[in-house]
């Protein structure tokens, strides 16, 4: 067996982990989310999920992957997943294909706008102007095809350098920077004439717009931010040393992300309002209202590139992250050479990204229930694989491995006990119940049959 790498510290764990949950789900699709599911009860649900369902899923993950050392196939293996249940790793390896596959599209997208900021194209006000930049931009056959291939390109290098090179390093120094920027821009979107509609629609429920599709939004929402139902945290959890504390840095790593979200709501939301945008304008609303932002704020030629490279670089943890699963899966059990797996892996990624990236201009018309095969694939991953990966990873701990997962949870450390019987009762339970109900009633074509609606 080859030798396995470790992260250095808890805390270079815990920014990897960060860095893995902080990324586009944060900063891009967060508010365009929140602004199309009516804001204030959209958050609330969230923040709900994340604190009970988000938070048990985390730890299941967590604890499988330092308990084993394992990658999530192998893992679910060695603890007596018979023949089943290692199916909840195969499928993490698909889901981690279907998210890359727009991940880095729109991760392109970022990369591209570095330049296009910096070079002062993007330096007008002019909101009709820069809608018409981003969509002439996205819909172009070949340019944003080529920024999602050099993304690619970067992430499969960094996955090559291993754990403690590649991924930690890359992590320490630059998500504190991004949260530094974010802060900046919320007191500079907070204090824009007009702004405190866009604080009330965000932090003030309008139950009326709330519906089960807010709650399945949310829920999806919650899963994809903090990389949850696929086996990437079971992957990071294993390369921490067996000794680490778990509850500290998980708990650490849901509020940070959670954090990060928030803010980033802050950032975009009062200034869509302020501007007289609509905040349920979609996919598009970080990336028309943001160089607005710039455009006329002091020293918005600097922040702006920065701001774009911070992004760029908090997709780059992730995609990598999405990519370390499918590479730790062919070292650890076919015992493939790093390289050789994550080149190859990077050669699928950047083909399947291909068709997403049309499907928003020349492709456009090729559409399955009027979905493009960007949104077919978001759909596919965010509303059904990652919750029902996590409703399988749940039950799994909860009720065929729920005696070593609690000795593991507690970590030698008695006075955790209690939290342990509590967060086991949501992992048998609460967990897997309420995602199935959701998912239920929020599916289009499951909830009219249900005899209750
Ligand atoms: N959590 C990442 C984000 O919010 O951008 C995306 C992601 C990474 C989802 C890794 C799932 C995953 F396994």
């Amino acid at each position: 067996m080859q030798a396995r790498g470790n992260w250095s510290s808890k805390f270079g764990f815990v920014m990897a982990a960060a860095g893995s949950a902080i990324g586009l789900g944060n900063i891009w699709k967060f508010p365009y989310v929140a602004g199309a599911n009516g804001g204030g009860g959209f958050l609330l649900i969230y923040l709900a999920i994340v604190a009970t369902i988000g938070f048990s899923v985390l730890m299941a993950e967590l604890v499988i992957g330092r308990s084993t050392q394992r990658n999530p196939v192998g893992a679910i293996k060695r603890l007596q997943g018979g023949k089943w249940w290692p199916l909840i790793g195969y499928a993490g390896i698909i889901t981690a294909f279907v998210i890359l596959s727009y991940y880095v599209v729109v991760a392109g997208w970022t990369l591209a706008y570095i330049f296009k900021s910096a070079s002062g194209l993007l330096a007008t006000t002019d909101d009709k102007a820069l809608g018409g930049m981003f969509t002439g931009f996205i819909s172009d056959p070949v340019e944003p095809v080529l920024w999602a291939g050099a993304f690619t390109a970067l992430t499969v290098f960094v996955v090559i350098g291993g754990v403690n090179q590649g991924l930690e390093r890359s992590s320490r120094i630059l998500m504190p920077a991004l949260f530094g920027l974010v802060v900046i821009l919320c007191i500079r979107s907070l204090t824009l004439p007009g702004a405190g509609a866009g604080w009330d629609f965000f932090t003030t429920p309008d139950w009326s717009k709330v519906t089960f599709q807010t709650v399945i939004d949310a829920l999806g929402q919650a899963f994809f931010s903090l990389s949850l139902g696929m086996g990437t945290i079971i992957t990071y959890g294993s390369y921490l040393s067996r000794d680490t504390d778990v509850v500290e840095s998980g708990f650490t790593v849901v509020s940070l992300d959670t954090l990060i979200a928030v803010m980033a709501g802050v950032m975009i939301l009062p200034a869509v309002f302020a501007f007289g945008l609509d905040p349920a304008a979609g996919p598009g609303l970080t990336f028309i209202t943001l160089p607005h932002v710039f455009a006329q704020m002091t020293g918005g030629v600097f922040f702006g590139p920065l701001f774009f490279v911070l992004l760029a670089i908090a997709a780059l943890t992730s995609a990598v992250s999405l990519l370390e699963v499918v590479t730790a899966y062919f070292v650890d059990e076919l015992g493939w050479k790093r390289k050789t797996c994550t080149i190859w892996a990077g050669v699928v990624a950047f083909l399947l990204c291909i068709p997403s990236s049309l499907s928003l201009g020349v492709w456009s018309d090729a559409t399955l229930f009027g979905k493009g095969f960007l949104d077919i694939m978001d759909f596919l991953a965010t509303n059904l694989m990652l919750p029902i990966g996590g409703m399988a990873i749940s039950l799994f701990v909860g009720w065929v491995v729920p005696k070593e997962m609690m000795d593991d949870f507690c970590s030698g450390n008695p006075k955790l006990g209690n939290l342990a019987k509590v967060w086991l009762f949501f992992v048998r339970i609460v967990s897997p119940l309420a995602i199935f109900v959701v998912l239920l009633n929020g599916l289009p074509f499951v909830a009219p049959y249900l005899p209750w609606n």
